[in-house]
Order: C-alpha cells, then sequence, then structure tokens
C-alpha cells in the first residue's frame, strides 16, 4: 500500500495509489489539555474551533507554511494515516509533501511522525515538483515550467526543469492573509468586525478580480465595533477587489521577480506554456485573468487545484524510477 500526503497549513489531503483521494481535512487538532489526550481531529476538531470550553485546546499546528508545534503535528499526521491505512499486515510507503520552508529539525519531526505509524519507507518531495505532476506536467525534461501555489499559509513560486526547482520564493501572502485583509477592510470602512470564517466566506463567493462590479453585492455579518452589538453591511464585488488588490499584487511582483531571475531559455519556455495556478488560492474568482493581465504570461489554473499537489503525491509512487533523481537530490529521506 502506496500513500501520499500534501500536509498544508489548511488542509490535510492524503490519496492512496491507484484510488485517488481518500482523505481531504482541516489541518486541525482537538487536544484535551486535562489528559493530555487528542479529542479529535479534521473535520470534527474543526467545528470545536471557537466552541471549546477551556480544558480544550484547538490548535492548527502549521502555521504560516511552518510547523507551529511538532509534537502536535506529529499526533495529526499519526490520527490521519491511522484513519486510511487501518490494520493491515503490509506496512505503507509514504510520500510526504511538505511546506516549502520548514527546517531540517522539522523535516525529521514529520519523517519521525509517519515512521511511527510503521511505514515501510518514507520521501519527502517538494511542493512545486508535487503539484506540477499532479496536473500532469511531465518535469523530467530540460523543459522550464513555472508553478504558482497559492495555499493557506504561504504562496510558493518556482521554475522547475529536469526534476529540479531552478529559481523558487515564498511569501506568506495567501488564502489567510486574503481573509485577514477583508477583515480589515470592512473595519475600517464600516466599523464591523468579522470573524475569520465570514471573511472566508465572502472571499469564496463574491470574488472579481478581473472586472469587478459596483452593484454585485453580498451581506456580511459582524459584530459593531463601537456598539459592540451584532451588525451587518453590504459588500461589493469592487470593494472586495480593493480589499484584496496589495496582497494579490504583492503575489504577482514576486512572480515577476522570480522570472528575472530565471535564465532567458527558460523563460521562452513559461510564454510558451504558460504558469500553472495551484492551491486553493487559485481558485479566487478572476484571479487567472487578472494575473494574465498583470504579467503578460498566459496563467492557467489547474483542474481541481485544492488536490493538485496531493495527486502528485500519489504520482510520484508510479514515477518513481523517473523522480528517483529529483527524490535524491532534493532534500528526500530515505528510510529502511
Ligand atoms: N473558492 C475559493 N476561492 C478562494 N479561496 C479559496 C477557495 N477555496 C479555498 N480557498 C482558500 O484556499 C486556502 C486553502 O488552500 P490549500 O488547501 O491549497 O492550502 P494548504 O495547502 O493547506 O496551505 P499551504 O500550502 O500554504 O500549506 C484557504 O485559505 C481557503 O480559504
Ligand atoms: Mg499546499
Amino acid at each position: 500500500m502506496d500513500i501520499g500526503i500534501d500536509l498544508g497549513t489548511a488542509n490535510i489531503i492524503i490519496t492512496k495509489r491507484r484510488k485517488g483521494v481518500v482523505l481531504n481535512e482541516p489541518s486541525v487538532i482537538a487536544f484535551n489539555k486535562r489528559t493530555e489526550r487528542v479529542v479529535a481531529v479534521g473535520e470534527e476538531a474543526y467545528k470545536m474551533e471557537g466552541r471549546s470550553p477551556k480544558y480544550i485546546a484547538v490548535v492548527h499546528p502549521l502555521q504560516d507554511g511552518v510547523i507551529s508545534d511538532d509534537i502536535l503535528t506529529q499526533a495529526l499526521i499519526r490520527e490521519m494515516i491511522d484513519v486510511v491505512a487501518g490494520a493491515r499486515i503490509i506496512k505503507p510507503r509514504i510520500v510526504i509533501c511538505v511546506p516549502s520552508l520548514i527546517t531540517d529539525v522539522e523535516k525529521r519531526a514529520i519523517l519521525d511522525a509517519a515512521m511511527s505509524t510503521g511505514s515501510r519507507k518514507v520521501h519527502l518531495i517538494q511542493e512545486p515538483l508535487a503539484a506540477l505532476l499532479g496536473a500532469g506536467i511531465s518535469i523530467n525534461r530540460p523543459v522550464g515550467n513555472m508553478v504558482v501555489d497559492i495555499g493557506g499559509g504561504t504562496t510558493d513560486i518556482a521554475v522547475v526543469s529536469m526534476n529540479g526547482i531552478v529559481t523558487a520564493r515564498s511569501l506568506k501572502i495567501a488564502g489567510n492573509k486574503f481573509d485577514q485583509s477583508i477583515i480589515r477592510y470592512v473595519q475600517n470602512k464600516y466599523q464591523i468586525l468579522l470573524g475569520a470564517k465570514s471573511a472566508e466566506k465572502v472571499k469564496k463567493t463574491l470574488c472579481n478580480l478581473y472586472n469587478p462590479a459596483e452593484d454585485v453585492i453580498a451581506q456580511v455579518k459582524g459584530r459593531n465595533i463601537s456598539r459592540g452589538l451584532p451588525d451587518q453591511c453590504d459588500l461589493s464585488e469592487a470593494e472586495l477587489s480593493e480589499a484584496l488588490e496589495d496582497d494579490i499584487n504583492e503575489i504577482g511582483e514576486t512572480i515577476r521577480r522570480v522570472l528575472e531571475e530565471t535564465p532567458p531559455e527558460l523563460v521562452g519556455d513559461i510564454c510558451a506554456n504558460g504558469v500553472l495556478l495551484t492551491g486553493g488560492g487559485a481558485l479566487l474568482g478572476g484571479l487567472e485573468p487578472y494575473l494574465t493581465r498583470m504579467l503578460g504570461v498566459p496563467c492557467r489554473t489547474a483542474k481541481d487545484p485544492l488536490t493538485c499537489v496531493a495527486r502528485g503525491t500519489e504520482k510520484a509512487f508510479t514515477r518513481r524510477d523517473i523522480l528517483l533523481d529529483g527524490f535524491e537530490r532534493i532534500d528526500a529521506y530515505t528510510q529502511s
């Protein structure tokens, strides 16, 4: 049995070889501080967020693309692998895709967690490689491909050729930051404080970055800052675009900088092939045409961008002969 894991800031997605995605849940864990036991993980823990008594901590152990709590991250991985692997005789092999900014110590912690579930072998794979594989792009040829993965905590931009990363940059502007920017905008303009979940909802439903309209609106509910009571206001596509403008432009600027640092031959390939957008942030309404217009390079969103990286971890097994090279040269560890 082969298991692929995309360990993201917002979501943990697990694939099985030939079965595709078998688990897709928020990267959240609820922990009883009195008994020091795990109460719930994933969706169930996410529902407890903001609704639990003091002695239960509901934690996002990965934040901004880095591991903020390694013990709870390990517990989360173990619980999730147990769910999909169950009782078995043959021990699984695992490929884990990890956030790009983690340290060697953190990599070690993740490997240990995966090994402690009884797996035979654990490989780590870098996110951009997995994202391209997931989108069905062959990465072993001497051809440049660019991928921009906009997740919850980080946006990772990379140019890949011949199984390796040529140029890359990562910035901490992604889904969570978009939500915060919406909250700040509404707070300044309407003196209403939104919850993070409300901000995320309006981001997913109302967003139109490319040609936002003044008269397409949605109602948002929060708390009036001065009166302290529930309140609501209407938000238009134009206002939402204004709230997100700085963040999106900064992502665009960083893509431009990566292109500047990339050798010209590869830039030529990228202009011909286009820039691949993955991660939940790629679903932002109008992002694809907005970035295409800003950069003058065609951008296209991967099919099902939320699971693209995870599906890449599944494919990594079937392409191991091609990937071995990439596995070893890039921070990949093998234990047997
Ligand atoms: N339709 C949508 N429109 C805009 N944003 C969306 C949409 N669907 C999901 N998102 C956002 O995508 C983010 C999660 O994306 P994803 O699952 O790719 O992140 P992750 O892999 O867990 O994080 P990271 O890669 O940073 O560790 C969340 O911030 C979520 O709000
Ligand atoms: Mg991700």
